[in-house]
């Protein structure tokens, strides 16, 4: 039987923490999130992220735009919240519509304030372990894993799933925690015999259920990073939770596993960068 990797209860926890830390500064720290067009689930996970940062004491802006906004009206608004000194924090939620080029918008947040760590600079830091501001989901993963008390040093830990909002940075953060590393994707051939090998399995593929108990080692770690509608509209990991969590030493729950940890790590960066631009150590 698997034990609950509980976020829920352990970003609660860390907000707590968080809060104490900003009633502590002599500013409010601000978060502005850009939110092009009516993407159900982006907005549910926008308007959670408002939430948390106001619950901590963050000042949160979110700018709802219409779907057909173009470029240059995007970058014009990136511009000016790059350049207003309250801002701390600054994300534009994605995917975007399909017209808009997402890389061309996230490289013009200011790196100083990109706390989702998208800006091919944060990425480029990463890579080179000299880390500032990382992307979101695998520094709450790796929070997660560390509360528990789970080392990754010398394990073997096999990603599925290489977007670079989450299979690539979390294969770097493992890489620097000394695990040995499986980078697994849709075109891996016999995907079962590299997810079978890890001690620590990390799922984002954005595929309800796909992770049966054929893929998994017994006392495996099981990180599921997915959130998915079933055919009944129950919402659904990447992991068959029922097949996999009697195999599994530790495994998250979804919902209350890594979602809560993702945005408890983006007011934590939101903090950090604060801290960092309005020289606080
Ligand atoms: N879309 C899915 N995950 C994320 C995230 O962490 N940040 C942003 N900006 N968009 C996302």
């Amino acid at each position: 039987m698997g034990e609950i990797l509980d976020g829920r209860a352990l970003a609660d926890q860390l907000q707590i923490k968080l809060k104490e830390e900003v009633e502590q500064l002599p500013f409010s720290p601000k978060l502005v999130v850009i939110l092009v067009g009516d993407d159900g689930a982006s907005e549910i996970y926008v308007r959670n992220k408002k939430r948390a940062a106001e619950k901590v004491g963050i000042i949160s802006v979110v700018e709802n735009l219409p779907k057909e906004t173009s470029e240059a009206e995007l970058l014009a608004l990136i511009n000016r919240y790059n350049e207003d000194p309250e801002t701390d924090g600054l994300i534009v939620q994605l995917p975007l519509p399909a017209h808009l080029n997402e890389e061309k918008i996230i490289s013009a947040v200011d790196p100083a304030k990109d706390v989702d760590g998208f800006h091919p600079e944060n990425a480029g830091l990463l890579l080179t372990g000299k880390n500032q501001l990382v992307p979101s989901t695998p520094l709450g993963i790796m929070t997660l894993l560390n509360h528990y008390g789970i080392s990754v040093a010398g394990k073997i830990a096999t990603v599925v799933g290489r977007s670079n909002i989450v299979g690539k940075p979390m294969a770097q953060l493992l890489l620097q925690n000394d695990a040995t590393v499986i980078m697994t994707h849709s075109k891996t051939k016999n995907l079962a015999e590299m997810t079978k090998l890890a001690d620590i399995l990390i799922v984002a593929i954005g595929r309800g259920q796909f992770i049966t108990a054929d893929y998994v080692k017994e006392g495996a770690v099981v990180v599921d990073v997915g959130m998915n509608r079933n055919a009944e509209g129950k919402l659904v990991g990447d992991v068959d939770f029922k097949q996999v969590e009697p195999l599994a030493s530790f495994i998250t729950p979804v919902p209350k596993g890594v979602g809560p940890m993702t945005i408890t790590s983006l007011l934590q960066q939101t903090v950090k960068a604060a801290k960092i631009r309005r020289g606080i150590s």
